[in-house]
């Protein structure tokens, strides 16, 4: 493959939405099977999201949420409701932001009512 002005703009920021990104790196949804058996969010789980952003992945999606602890996916997928540990949402948005790097959560509901939500968020994430 040769090397041309195509390639060069993977490096050049671009913005997408509200959001402005460092470059055209996207690291798609992919279930990091990460959080607590109980669905709570872990270290580990915004420490690989630092880890891509470390390595200049631009805006880094998280893989699935579940919006609805009864309906998850697998054991390893994480919950977001209101006993989702903000602190660890905020630790893996800091981590993520400290490179120039953006982050969203991917949020679904695994059951009956599937369906998807992408959100950037103003408060944890974002
Ligand atoms: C191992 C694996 C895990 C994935 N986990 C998620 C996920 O958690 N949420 C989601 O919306 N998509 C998930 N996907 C789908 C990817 O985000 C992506 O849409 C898919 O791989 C197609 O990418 P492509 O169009 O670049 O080929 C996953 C894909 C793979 C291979």
């Amino acid at each position: 493959m040769v090397w041309g002005k195509e390639m060069d703009q993977l490096f050049q920021s671009t913005s997408l939405g509200p959001l402005t990104l460092k470059n055209r790196i996207v690291r798609s949804a992919t279930n990091e099977h990460l959080s607590e058996p109980d669905g709570q969010v872990t270290r580990a789980w915004a420490d690989a999201l630092i880890e891509l952003a470390a390595h200049e992945v631009g805006l880094v999606i998280s893989g699935h949420f579940c919006v609805d602890a009864s309906q998850r996916a697998d054991e390893g997928q994480p919950v977001l409701d209101e006993k989702t540990d903000r602190e660890i949402l905020r630790c893996a948005a800091d981590g993520v932001h400290q490179y120039g790097s953006k982050v969203g959560t991917r949020q679904r509901c695994s059951g009956k009512t599937s369906g998807g939500l992408f959100t950037f968020g103003t408060g944890p994430t974002g």
